[in-house]
């Protein structure tokens, strides 16, 4: 309960920067110029509710959550073994961007304006993007020998969630970072690769 208190306050402490969802690519609201939502005025309604939220990784949750069985990651130099079907936040993420959960399904309603642009829509393949939902600590550093320590770097352990690398650890979907940094949502910039270098010695 007072988790729920926590985060409800969070929750609306936050409201005072919601012009940085408005307009941005998650607004769905009439007016957005995006996918709208019919009657639908609120910004942070697609994904957060202050009552009845179901308990999912992102706080005070609200929109329906993909069953997709998805095809992992894997590669034969890579370190990591503990890489299965995504959980975590990285699974909010794709109950729209799958293709399959439709983006106005939230609030207990099926709704039925799916992502569908070849840009937007991940898919359930994830065997082409970077690997997620998996534990990155000092012994996977160690192992690959070419990645920061988290627990020595805290740029890097602030991108992770719940120790793992998930969608987040490079999108911030609330977009509150002025241009260049919004760039496709990203959390910090890329110019020379500089978010990929924040984890990787390359
Ligand atoms: C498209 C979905 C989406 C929308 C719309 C959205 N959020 Fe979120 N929110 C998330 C996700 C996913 C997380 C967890 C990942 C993270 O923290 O970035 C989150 C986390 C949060 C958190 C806790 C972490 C933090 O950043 O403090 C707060 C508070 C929050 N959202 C408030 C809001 C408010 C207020 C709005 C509307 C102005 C809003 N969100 C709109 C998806 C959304
Ligand atoms: C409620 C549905 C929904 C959720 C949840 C959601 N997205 Fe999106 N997202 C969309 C839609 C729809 C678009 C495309 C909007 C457009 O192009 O007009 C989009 C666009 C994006 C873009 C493209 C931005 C750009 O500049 O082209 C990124 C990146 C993104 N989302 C990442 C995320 C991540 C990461 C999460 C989870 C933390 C997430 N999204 C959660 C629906 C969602
Ligand atoms: C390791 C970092 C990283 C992770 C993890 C990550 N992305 Fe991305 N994503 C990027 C970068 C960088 C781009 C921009 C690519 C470009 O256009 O240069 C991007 C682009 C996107 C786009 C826009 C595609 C386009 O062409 O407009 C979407 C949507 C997206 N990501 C969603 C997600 C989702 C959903 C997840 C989790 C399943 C995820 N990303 C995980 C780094 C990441
Ligand atoms: C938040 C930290 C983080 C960021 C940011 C990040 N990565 Fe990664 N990446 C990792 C970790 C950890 C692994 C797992 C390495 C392993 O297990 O061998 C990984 C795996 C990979 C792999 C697969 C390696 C293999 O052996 O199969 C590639 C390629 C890669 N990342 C490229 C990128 C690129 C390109 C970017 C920038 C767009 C990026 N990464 C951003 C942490 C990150």
């Amino acid at each position: 309960m007072l988790r729920k208190i926590v985060l409800i306050s969070l929750l609306i402490s936050s409201v005072g920067h919601a012009q940085q969802i408005a307009g941005s690519k998650h607004d769905f609201s009439v007016g957005s110029g995006r996918i709208e939502i019919a009657g639908e005025f609120e910004i942070c309604v697609f994904c957060h509710t202050p009552h009845h939220a179901t308990l999912e990784a992102a706080p005070l949750w609200d929109h329906e959550t993909t069953v997709a069985n998805f095809e992992i990651y894997t590669s034969p130099t890579l370190d990591a073994d503990d890489i299965g079907q995504p959980s975590g936040i990285s699974k909010l993420c794709l109950s729209c961007h799958d293709g399959s959960v439709a983006v106005d399904s939230y609030g207990g309603n099926t709704g039925y304006l799916k992502v569908n642009s070849a840009a937007t829509k991940i898919g359930t393949d994830l065997s082409n993007n970077h690997p997620i939902s998996f534990l990155y600590d000092t012994s996977l550093a160690d192992a690959d020998g070419f990645l920061e320590d988290p627990d020595a770097n805290w740029t890097v352990s602030d991108l992770l969630f719940e120790n793992k690398v998930e969608c987040p650890s490079c999108h911030d979907v609330h977009n509150n970072a002025p241009i260049p940094f919004n760039f496709k949502l990203l959390r910090l910039s890329n110019d020379d690769s500089a978010l990929c270098l924040t984890c990787h010695i390359k």
